[in-house]
């Protein structure tokens, strides 16, 4: 067996870059999108790195990005002219490899294993890999390449933006005994508190101490997850998707959220990527599952099924938001958040008289229209994006108007 090598793409600033593809006027120019800066809750979902560099990051309200760059360009959300670019990265992706892990709506895993004869040797499959979504998406991505995906996933964010950091086979446990505790994915500012507060500074310490240890003085999960992380091993299966049996969407916010309006905003968002990937496929569900991860690392799922499948974004955010309602714990702060469709299955059609009185009409029209659309013509992008803004952004939740 041939082994394993694991890309991992992330999309550099996303929503930022999109709108600075799509408008040439805002290259090269701070920009920041997010919420209203009417409303004082409402946060930066993310600036671009002109903006980053008077201190603009994403889960910064936005009066204080006001406050740190006056002369930005403040945009709203545009959600679903970012799935759309979102999916066209994700279908290039798709050209090097079977297996693509979506893991949210800027980044993925690929599976390059065995890939050699196709594309050369994975260090030129990650060059390529670049230049093809540059030409053909007009994004950057970073990229990290390495022989286990925590670790691809660290790499990746090294050398942000448009980077390309490869991690050797065989030098992964020398990777991660370099790489500082604030690097270590999944290790919030409360569990680098509690790393301080034990005496550990390195991931060579954590590394040294034994398992049983960890979890007596961390938690059984939190010290489990170190014990591993230090290692380069995942300590879950990333949001995993058994092959086309489920859909989902997951966010780590880089900072904890505690704030309900914005933690349903971002439900919201994740819905939005769930369901667009679903009826694009024709997939439908009823079970729509949540999964929470608080600042002391304790992690909840819960699922709930109904009677008919889940067809529109504003059903599944009305189940997500029920779930969320029904276990959140609000005195913790909140590190990711997931949303899935679980067991999707092909059947819409099979349900044609169902599908018509659940979904709002004038939408499922727009959608499908621009399904077909998309399936006739993948260039038609300009009428498709007129569509999408003329229809949906009244309706696309944004906290914009
Ligand atoms: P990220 O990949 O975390 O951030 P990014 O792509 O903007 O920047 P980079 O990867 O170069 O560091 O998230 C992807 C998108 O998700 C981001 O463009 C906006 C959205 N997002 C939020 O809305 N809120 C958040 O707190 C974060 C972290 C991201
Ligand atoms: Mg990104």
């Amino acid at each position: 067996m041939s082994q394993k090598m694991f890309l991992h793409v992330d999309l550099d600033a996303f929503y930022a870059s999109v709108e600075q593809l799509d408008n040439p006027n805002y290259r090269g120019k701070p920009v920041i999108v997010g919420g209203s800066f009417e409303d004082k809750r409402s946060v930066v979902s993310t600036a671009s790195y002109e903006a980053r560099k008077f201190g603009v990051h994403s889960a910064m309200p936005i009066f204080m990005a006001r406050k740190l760059c006056p002369n930005g360009i403040y945009l709203p959300v545009r959600m679903k002219r970012y799935m759309q670019k979102s999916e066209e990265v994700m279908q290039i992706f798709k050209n090097y490899s079977p297996d693509v892990q979506q893991i949210s709506i800027d980044e993925a895993f690929i599976d390059i294993t065995g890939t050699e004869r196709l594309f050369g040797p994975p260090t030129q499959t990650a060059i390529k890999l670049k230049e093809d979504v540059k030409k053909n998406a007009g994004l950057t991505i970073s990229v990290g390449l390495a022989g286990t995906k925590y670790v691809a996933k660290i790499a990746s964010e090294l050398k942000k933006p448009d980077g390309l950091f490869i991690v050797p086979f065989g030098n992964e446990q020398e990777f991660m005994m370099n790489i500082p505790l604030e690097r270590l994915f999944g290790v919030g500012k409360k569990t680098l508190e509690k790393l301080h507060s034990k005496g550990f500074s390195t991931t060579q310490q954590i590394y040294n101490v034994r398992l049983d240890l960890l979890q007596s003085m961390f938690g059984k999960s939190c010290g489990e997850f170190l014990f591993n992380a230090v290692r380069g091993i995942e300590y879950e299966n990333f949001n995993n998707e058994p092959k086309s049996r489920s859909i989902s969407s997951e966010t780590t916010f880089i900072y904890d959220l505690t704030d309900v309006w914005t933690i349903e905003t971002k439900i919201l968002e994740l819905c939005h990527s769930v369901m667009f990937r679903a009826r694009r496929e024709n997939l439908s569900s009823k079970t729509v599952s949540l999964k929470i991860r608080y600042d002391d690392f304790s992690t909840i799922s819960v699922q709930e099924t109904s009677e008919t499948n889940i067809l529109s974004i504003e059903e599944l955010f009305d189940r997500a938001k029920n779930l969320f309602q029904k276990k959140y714990d609000n005195k913790k702060g909140i590190r990711l958040l997931g949303i899935s469709m679980q067991n999707v299955k092909n059947d819409i059609g099979d349900e044609p008289v169902l599908f018509d009185e659940l979904i709002d009409k004038r939408q499922k029209k727009i959608e499908e229209a621009i399904i077909a659309l998309e399936k006739k013509s993948p260039n038609a992008k300009v009428f498709k994006a007129r569509l999408l803004e003329d229809n949906f952004g009244s309706d696309n939740f944004s906290p914009r108007k």
